[in-house]
């Protein structure tokens, strides 16, 4: 493992902004990329998800990359879709910067790993999902929020996480969405070791090394087999939560969810009655 290589910045600095949103180091044929917004726990913004669309696009017609690593800077892995981000650019149903992440990770044909700490939020949960190998600190803090914010699973989440947990598990953690910890991750199979926050980089990097070191054409082979009958489950499930979420984005219910997180207050849902209430007037029904 290199882990002392110098971060390349791989998205464009925003005008205001000192560092790059995404970095990334690559050792040998392994490439390890970095959410690095600390300030923002590393929320992600359209830039970053289109960002790690394009290195995972790349890094799969790259023979000379064998294994990608993410993983998040600061004291978090992720606190999901940036919600400022979220307000100022909506969704578009079809064609987003989600739906190219989702699509990508669908895609990517090599091992996929995540070293995972602090806040793993949102997206920073149903990401995982698509991973080959997730270390998580004892200190993660998971949680699929999407109902409490007015919204619905997303990144294919909605056939993935009962696919690997179960039913039960799986309405327990979306429909109430309260936070859970890396040991009942592990409970669920949504995670691969719980391990102290400084050895998950390292295992990370260890299990990179040696995944490296196989036969490429057999592991990718292999990989494929595996995601075989799941696949295209996955990515008409992504279609359909993408169709959803975008009309619900622009609910009153989730402008109040939204404005209530950043007045630091609990959100008052109680002037829409009824599931088909809380979409606004411009809000298009979903599957439309
Ligand atoms: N979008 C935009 N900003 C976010 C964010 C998000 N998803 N998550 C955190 N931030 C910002 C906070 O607004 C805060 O900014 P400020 O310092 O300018 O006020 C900063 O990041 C730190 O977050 P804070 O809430 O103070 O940290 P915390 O340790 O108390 O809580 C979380 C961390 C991740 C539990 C909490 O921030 C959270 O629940 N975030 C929302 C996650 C979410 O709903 N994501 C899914 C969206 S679909």
């Amino acid at each position: 493992m290199d882990s002392s290589a110098p971060e390349q910045a791989v998205q464009s600095r925003a005008a205001a902004a000192t560092e790059p949103e995404i970095t990334t180091v690559r050792s040998g044929s392994i490439l390890r990329a970095r959410m690095n917004r600390p300030a923002k726990k590393n929320a992600m913004t359209s830039a970053m998800y289109t960002a790690i669309a394009d290195l995972l696009n790349d890094a799969d017609k790259d023979d000379d990359i064998r294994v990608a690593v993410l993983h998040g800077a600061g004291d978090s892995f992720t606190a999901g879709n940036d919600l400022v981000d979220f307000q100022k650019n909506p969704l578009e149903a079809g064609d987003s910067p989600q739906a190219r992440f989702t699509e990508a990770l669908i895609n990517f044909s090599k091992p996929l790993i995540a070293a995972v700490h602090g806040a793993a939020v949102g997206s920073g949960t149903t990401m995982l999902l698509h991973f080959d190998f997730v270390y998580a600190a004892e200190n993660t803090k998971f949680q699929m929020p999407f109902v409490n914010l007015a919204l619905v699973p997303e990144l294919g989440s909605s056939y993935l996480l009962p696919a690997q947990a179960g039913h039960l598990a799986a309405t327990e953690v979306i429909l109430l969405g309260s936070p859970f910890d890396a040991r009942r991750a592990l409970e669920l199979g949504l995670v691969t070791r719980v391990l102290s926050e400084q050895d998950v980089l390292p295992t990370a990097m260890e299990t990179a090394q040696k995944l490296s070191e196989k036969p490429a054409g057999a592991l990718q082979a292999s990989k494929r087999l595996l995601k075989r009958a799941s696949r295209e489950l996955t990515a008409g499930a992504a279609k359909a939560e993408n169709q959803e979420f975008s009309a619900r984005l622009l609910s009153a219910d989730a402008k109040e969810a939204m404005t209530a997180f950043f007045e630091r207050r609990r959100p008052d849902f109680t002037k829409t009655k009824s599931s088909k209430a809380g979409l606004s007037k411009d809000a298009p029904p979903a599957g439309h």
